[in-house]
């Protein structure tokens, strides 16, 4: 479901462990090792080249994915196939005690990665082709335009296709499995249908799964095709002879079939009414208001008249006057941003959000995330300090939140939503201190593409900038929230991304934020 950096690194030393064994194991084989000495050599050179390079290369959505794959099925395939038949002993067991360690992933990690690669693939517009080359771009204007150059390119196998259009077939999405299981039929055709052992599927399956999907999407006359080369592979298969009968006889019943208009249409999504500008602001990856057309918009040095910033003045930039968005440069230094991580690193779980009463998991929020108590360490009580020296407002709880931590994992992202309760029966009430006023949220991390901040309404975007600190009024003068705050937080392309949210409630600041009855303000 989940995976983030410290994962890819964790799962890339449980397969160092299995290359030793493979090794030892090749080392004595002499016989019909040809498949088993390329799977070898492919993996070992990721090892040497990729693995150990700079965490960037690891942060990468295909690496992931690559590697998660190999860990849940292709090791599996290949330690118990039937080339691996003499001497196996060692490597079975060798292949088990790794495997009792009990963290290599899970299938439902894997379907979690397929799924994050596709919510990439629609939301950054990232054509399958290039992905499949290990390459991030986008088609504009007619051409390919690079939106993220890796430092190397990791190119997927046919099975690895066959894998994603799996996932998406299997939730009846056949606007993904189409596209995926095209390319996974085409590199299964180059390799000449050859089969290796640690692939998961083969031609067969995958013309199978494309022919139904495309059966499903109304185009006939592929299904029919893709069927009829599938027969010549497997002649006696009953079912699919029956297929064919049955697209032969649908194309000459509505013989419109043939030339249908088969383009696909994206499933919907939760955000379908905002879809298009969400998508657009997060593959803008932060257009700025362009402060000359508003003079109201303004970069300063801030102390806010607080003694504890007139040394040190804070960089503020104003984004945004309505709603009112306010970015600080350099709030948090390095060494703070890091202790953070590390300090929530052990308390991090998969990141809630309300459902009525109470607090669920939810496809449309994919991250970690910990709370930090002022006491967990002296640099949370820094920040609290310095939070109240810029805003002015009481950060003590039960008037604010603990710090949330989030971690968003590869594809992680938080989709459009309000941060403060819409409705009455909210969880967000239990402190007793009114709604969340105001948002703080610190970037503790820089990322390589992509999760961008996107606030839908307001038509505005601001990239992840390391150390500084996003703020916002969520609520109106007068108590109501403000619906132009609705954000987002954009996927990740590349990178590992952490932010901390501080949420300030409505009590305690009653001298710093005057009320107002009336809604314009
Ligand atoms: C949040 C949020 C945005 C981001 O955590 O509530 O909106 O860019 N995050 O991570
Ligand atoms: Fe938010």
């Amino acid at each position: 479901m989940y995976t983030s950096l410290l994962h890819v690194r964790q799962a890339i030393n449980f397969e160092r462990q299995l290359i030793d064994h493979l090794e030892t194991y090749i080392e004595q084989e002499t016989v019909r090792l040809k498949d088993i000495k390329r799977f070898y050599a492919k993996v070992s050179d990721l090892h040497s080249e990729v693995y150990s390079g700079p965490s960037a290369s690891m942060a990468n959505p295909l690496v992931a994915f690559t590697l998660i794959k190999r860990l849940q099925s292709e090791w599996l395939n290949l330690v118990y196939s039937d080339e691996a038949q003499e001497n196996t002993q060692a490597l079975r067991s060798g292949y088990k005690e790794v495997e009792e360690e009990g963290f290599l992933p899970k299938l439902e990690d894997l379907q979690g990665a397929a799924k994050g690669l596709m919510r990439l693939q629609d939301v950054y517009s990232l054509q399958v082709g290039a992905l499949v080359r290990g390459q991030f771009q986008r088609i504009s204007n007619g051409n390919p335009i690079d939106i993220y150059s890796p430092i190397v390119s990791i190119p997927l196998s046919g099975d690895d296709c066959f894998l994603v259009g799996k996932v998406a077939y299997e939730q009846e999405d056949y606007y993904h499995s189409v596209q995926w299981l095209e390319e996974s039929v085409r590199l299964f055709r180059g390799t000449g249908g050859e089969w290796s052992p640690e692939n998961e599927g083969t031609l067969e399956d995958a013309l199978d799964h494309l022919a139904f999907s495309h059966f499903k999407t109304g185009n006939v006359s592929s299904a029919l095709s893709l069927s009829q080369e599938l027969l010549n592979h497997d002649p006696m298969n009953r079912r699919v002879l029956k297929n064919i009968e049955k697209y032969e006889r649908l194309l000459v019943e509505y013989p419109p079939l043939l030339s249908a208009n088969t383009e696909l249409k994206r499933p919907n999504t939760t955000y379908l009414r905002t879809r298009n500008t969400y998508e657009r602001l997060c593959q803008t990856q932060g257009i700025q208001p362009r402060h000359y057309e508003n003079p109201r918009l303004f970069c300063d040095y801030f102390t806010n008249d607080s003694p504890g910033l007139l040394l040190q003045p804070i960089r503020r930039e104003v984004l945004s006057l309505q709603p009112y968005v306010v970015l600080y440069h350099r709030f948090i230094s390095d060494s703070e941003a890091e202790s953070i991580q590390d300090i929530a690193q052990t308390g991090l779980r998969r990141s809630v959000v309300a459902s009525g009463e109470k607090q669920a998991t939810a496809e449309y929020r994919i991250s970690k995330s910990a709370w930090l108590k002022e006491t967990a360490h002296p640099v949370i009580g820094r920040l609290d300090q310095r939070i109240t020296m810029l805003t002015g407002l009481n950060v003590h709880p039960p008037y604010a939140e603990y710090l949330q931590v989030v971690n968003y994992g590869i594809g992680g992202h938080y989709e459009p939503h309000f941060d403060h309760a819409t409705s009455a029966s909210s969880p967000l009430f239990r402190l007793n201190t009114g709604n969340r006023v105001a948002t703080f949220m610190i970037y503790l991390s820089s990322v390589d593409a992509g999760g961008s901040t996107a606030f839908i309404h307001a038509n505005f975007s601001v990239p992840v900038v390391e150390n500084a600190a996003l703020f916002w009024w969520n609520l109106l003068r007068n108590g109501q929230g403000d619906g132009d705050t609705l954000h987002a937080g954009c996927p990740v392309l590349v990178g590992d991304k952490w932010v901390a949210n501080k949420w300030i409630h409505e009590y305690g600041q009653e001298f710093q934020r005057r009320c107002s009855p009336d809604p314009e303000e």
